[in-house]
């Protein structure tokens, strides 16, 4: 078979970042990748009572208004999170607002949640045919008089489509947002958001997405509240708004959120952190940098039970996907271990 992605990646990255994106979703669109091979089972994860094939999964923010959820998981993710997705559809900020940092492999992005809104991705979902895990990731609209409401209306508008819901407190695209992470705003938001979740027909795990820019002070108050409130996991990280002094790309300066590889070590130590605050409440999804199949490993060793991945794929191209899942395999063999034994075996070593 031609691999019309290998063809396709050194074309699309002559393209700005926002257009080769565009293309892509159109191409999968068009060309929907043929369902892979099983997983071997040893790649297997039941989490938040759903059974994943295997532990890597699309972040948020590639298919924002559930377009090709089905080709990605065509691609080998073993699941697909879609969103941010706000109430009423909203244009985000003006272009350009994404830029590849190509010597540091990483991008950042200010998108500001760019979404066509709930009705036609929840069209979209609802004609879905195929299985697979598809998460439903919820965001509040930039102009929203009531910030929590407009989460409620996601879990209420999603319930019967979303494997899960993440609520996305951590994008540093929207002023305000992040504030939702303080301990009271968020505990109001949680109980609103769980209340909604309960009053629907089925119910679905709903897990909080962190930014990696808390303090050890404002994450103990976060996991205090994600535990009295009972949620079902976490995802660790969002974006970043620091820049490493590593960064060399000139795009560097620009302001945004900062994901890819320099997110890598920042992002894995709040996992870690928060592994050891959890205590074995709910399990965690582990996602920044992740680029191989040792990046996915320190990720569940950090104390990820399932990993995400976004950037990488703009410079590895979707053959990742497979190639992580294989090494991860490679690993099981060779340590003579199940993942589930992996699960933070080395979280308070990692700093
Ligand atoms: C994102 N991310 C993101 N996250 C989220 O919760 N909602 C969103 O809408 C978006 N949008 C978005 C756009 C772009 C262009 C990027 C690169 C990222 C964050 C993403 O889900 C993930 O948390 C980070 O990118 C870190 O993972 P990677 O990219 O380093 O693997």
């Amino acid at each position: 078979m031609i691999d019309a992605f290998a063809i396709a990646s050194p074309l699309l990255r002559l393209l700005d970042p926002e257009t080769a994106h565009r293309a892509t979703i159109a191409a999968l669109k068009l060309l929907p990748p043929r369902a892979p091979a099983p997983d071997d089972p040893r790649l297997a994860v039941s989490a938040f009572g759903l059974d994943f094939p295997n532990p890597i999964g699309l972040a948020a923010g590639f298919d924002k208004n559930a377009e090709i959820p089905d080709a990605m998981l065509g691609l080998g993710f073993g699941f697909v999170e879609v969103g941010t997705l706000t109430p009423r559809a909203q244009p985000g900020n003006p272009r350009p607002r994404a830029f590849r940092l190509v010597e540091d492999r990483a991008v950042i992005n200010r998108y500001g949640f760019n979404n066509d809104g709930h009705a036609p991705a929840l069209a979209r979902l609802s004609k879905r045919t195929r299985r697979g895990i598809v998460g439903v990731n919820i965001g509040a609209n930039k102009d929203a008089t009531d910030r929590v409401a407009d989460y409620v209306a996601g879990v209420a508008a999603f319930a019967d489509v979303a494997s899960y819901f993440t609520i996305n407190v951590s994008s540093p695209n929207t002023p305000g947002l992040r504030d939702l992470q303080e301990p009271d705003a968020l505990s109001e938001l949680l109980a609103r958001a769980i209340e909604a979740r309960d009053a629907a027909r089925i119910r679905r795990p709903l897990l909080l997405k962190i930014a990696p820019d808390l303090t050890l002070d404002q994450l103990d108050s976060v996991v205090r509240v994600a535990r009295e409130r009972r949620i079902d996991g976490m995802i660790v990280s969002n974006t970043t708004i620091s820049r490493p002094l590593t960064l060399r790309s000139p795009s560097a300066k620009e302001s945004g959120g900062l994901s890819g590889a320099p997110l890598f070590d920042l992002s894995t130590r709040m996992l870690a952190q928060t592994f050891l605050r959890v205590d074995g409440q709910f399990p965690l999804i582990g996602v920044g940098g992740v680029d191989s199949a040792e990046a996915a490993l320190a990720k569940i060793e950090a104390g990820a039970t399932l990993v995400q991945l976004y950037s990488a794929l703009v410079y590895e191209g979707p053959r990742l996907v497979a190639r992580i899942n294989r090494g991860l395999l490679d690993a099981l063999t060779r340590e003579k271990r199940t993942l589930a034994a992996l699960v933070g075996r080395m979280a308070r070593r990692t700093d």
